[in-house]
């Protein structure tokens, strides 16, 4: 996504077509929406992939317990998820299925392909195998001789002829493409983890099955009507037959991927088969593989037979649809796990978009109507509010950053201080008391700087809430396009003029749209509130966006030129050590800290303390008898994690 190309190819996976689709699937094709919907606002030519991944065992089994053909079964579960998107105004621009007649030839050509190249070869398997996985296991890999690592789940023991992929021929090739494109994968911390499984040693992989038939069959030439490709060589390659590999090439100019989106239960795949698969075919690889972290319902995976499932629709139905798509891109930090709550999910809408950004635009309308008969004109802003201007500024230039590297929440915060900077103008400058002293010039100068603020808001969650930012520049009279957003995001430009229209609350409160629904998940959870003696309280979400973890104290380092700082040097089970810089020196010696174990906040933004970078803070209790660090009872092991 870095660079300003001409061309963004972004992807969601292709899901499975035995289950239908729930949060999980709607967050990473939200998250693929988002970013094909702000690539298209800067102006650049997109395209946006997603569909259904509906050959293999698993799917073949669902479909006999379904009593239907796989065909059949594949077309039912399909249309749930195309509709879905449609209904979620998805603005994909090509919904692939595997069984597309063009993509099955485009399999073909890529095996041909990989064939004629000497990558692939005809062997027998014998080895252990997850359907509901659909992976290939050795002895070694299994949990208890049987159990597949990933989903713990027995696997079955397999035994047929099949082609293999010489995947480990790519090991040392796969090293080198991670070490030199630390962000080839994002979150960059996850690039440590498939480094060590690539160097802990790559089996040539089995890319046929004969056991079944639901599947693309070998190339004719062939002559191998057993086989069947294995379903993840031909999931992997919708990714370019979707742009025409192997027909009319039509699209290829899209290749490479900018960033393919996938969930981290995938990663692997995308990270070590599917470079190997592209370098084979002497294709360029894909600027990003991004992978996100998992929802869980009430803690846990959500399941079918927990019946804890979270149905976007249901959830869209009650609170909105750019509410949740505010929500879950805006919650959790990219690459992290979240647990699902309503309650969350209600503290959001009324707190951000109610209070913070609904607000405002009723103060726009609301004070334009007053005393301006709803006529903005901006010639005064520069004059008085040039310093609120150059802060917005500096955050509009660090958001691009955010996106590039799929800080998403973090684009969405520094959205939200620039909406903290228009609210706070307002209240500094009482552009009521400046109309009473019959200041007209600077009460209009202070309601156009917002409603300038706001525009420049909405022009950036656009591609986040495009519905309520329709709402917004229908209030304040102007275009959401690809040049207002040149002109008022790329180069800081001011609108000259408003005419401002009243519309409905953009965020009705939810309590009052609860009344009337189903669910009722919220009231008791108000009413238990009042029992604890605590005024800010915060959601358990909220809490685990800190991470803590035990350390241990390497070195302490006295800064002589303060009273009470100290140097500290921990290990928390990365592979540097980190320095802190606390405020500790007038409560403990250096020698009654080393070596001992404390916890930590590891993910904190770096500060600088008298100079010193400082990458972490100390938890401690203070009271009238002094601080004392706050320490696990038993020892653990550096980086393990407090919750
Ligand atoms: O793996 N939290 O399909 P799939 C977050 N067909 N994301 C979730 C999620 C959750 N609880 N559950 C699912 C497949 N996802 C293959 C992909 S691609 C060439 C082939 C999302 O139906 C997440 O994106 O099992 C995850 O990677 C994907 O759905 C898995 O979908
Ligand atoms: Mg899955």
């Amino acid at each position: 996504m870095k660079e300003k190309c001409k061309y963004i190819y972004v992807t969601t996976p292709i899901y499975y077509v035995n289950d239908i689709p729930h949060i999980g699937h709607a967050y990473t094709t939200i998250i693929a929406d988002m970013l094909a919907r702000y690539s298209k606002i800067r102006g650049q030519d997109v395209y946006f992939l997603t569909g259904t991944d509906e050959h293999g065992q698993k799917i073949e089994h669902s479909a006999i317990q379904n009593g239907k053909t796989p065909q059949e079964y594949a077309d039912i579960v399909s249309s749930k998820f195309k509709e879905l998107w449609d209904d979620f105004d998805i603005s994909y621009d090509r919904f692939i299925r595997t069984t597309d007649k063009e993509h099955k030839i485009g399999v073909q050509k890529a095996f041909e392909k990989m064939f004629e190249k000497g990558d692939i070869y005809k062997g027998n398997y014998e080895g252990n195998y997850c359907v509901g996985c659909e992976t290939f296991w050795t002895k070694t890999q299994l949990i208890d001789e049987e159990g597949c690592p990933d989903c713990k789940r027995p696997t079955n023991v397999v035994k047929e002829e099949s082609y293999f992929f010489r995947l480990s021929n790519y090991q040392d090739k796969l090293l080198k493409l991670f070490e030199n494109n630390p962000e080839f994968i994002l979150p960059k911390a996850k690039t440590k983890e498939i480094i060590n499984f690539v160097k802990a040693g790559l089996n040539d992989l089995s890319i046929t099955r004969t056991s079944f038939n639901w599947g693309v069959k070998l190339p004719q030439d062939m002559n191998e009507p057993e086989h069947v490709v294995y379903v993840w060589l031909d999931a992997l390659m919708n990714y370019i037959t979707a742009l025409g590999y192997g027909s009319d090439e039509k699209d290829m100019k899209f290749w490479p991927a900018n960033v393919q989106i996938v969930g981290k239960d995938i990663l692997r795949f995308h990270s070590i088969f599917w470079p190997a698969f592209l370098m084979s075919l002497d294709m360029p690889l894909p600027k990003h593989i991004a992978a996100h972290g998992w929802w869980t319902k009430d803690g846990s995976k959500m399941s079918k037979s927990k019946g804890n499932v979270v149905n976007p629709r249901e959830i869209v139905d009650l609170y909105g649809l750019d509410e949740f798509r505010y929500f879950i891109l805006r919650e959790v930090p990219f690459g992290q796990d979240g647990d699902f709550s309503t309650r969350a999910l209600t503290e959001r809408i009324n707190s951000d978009l109610g209070n913070d950004l609904g607000n405002l635009l009723n103060r726009i309308q609301g004070m334009s109507g007053k005393y301006f008969d709803f006529e903005l004109n901006s010639k005064y802003v520069e004059k008085y509010h040039q310093k609120e201007l150059d802060e917005v500024k500096n955050i509009i230039n660090g958001l691009e950053k955010d996106i590039f590297s799929m800080q998403i929440s973090r684009y969405l915060e520094g959205i939200w201080l620039i909406i903290t900077i228009a609210n706070k103008a307002i209240g500094d400058y009482e552009p009521w008391s400046l109309m009473k002293n019959g200041k007209r010039d600077e009460a209009m100068a202070i309601v156009s700087l917002v409603a300038n603020i706001m525009a420049k808001v909405a022009l950036l969650l656009e591609c986040v809430m495009p519905h309520k930012v329709e709402q917004i520049a229908l209030s304040l009279g102007i275009d959401i396009d690809n040049n207002q957003f040149e002109n008022s995001i790329t180069n800081h430009k001011l609108i000259d003029r408003f005419t401002i229209k009243k519309i409905d609350q953009l965020f009705p409160r939810i309590e009052d749209i609860k009344s009337e629904t189903k669910q009722d998940e919220i009231k008791p959870t108000i009413k238990k509130l009042t029992t604890i003696e605590e005024t800010n309280l915060i959601s358990i979400d909220s809490f685990f966006n800190s991470t803590i973890k035990v350390a241990t104290i390497v070195s302490v380092e006295d800064i002589k030129k303060s009273s009470k700082l100290y140097k500290i040097e921990v290990d928390i089970g990365e592979k540097n050590s980190r320095q802190i810089v606390a405020g500790i020196k007038e409560h403990y010696k250096i020698d009654e800290l080393i070596d001992t174990q404390v916890c930590v906040v590891s993910n904190l933004k770096p500060a600088k303390l008298m100079g010193l970078l400082s990458e972490g803070m100390l938890l401690a209790s203070k009271d009238e008898d002094g601080l004392s660090l706050i320490r696990p009872d038993k020892k653990k092991k550096p980086g393990t994690k407090i919750s």
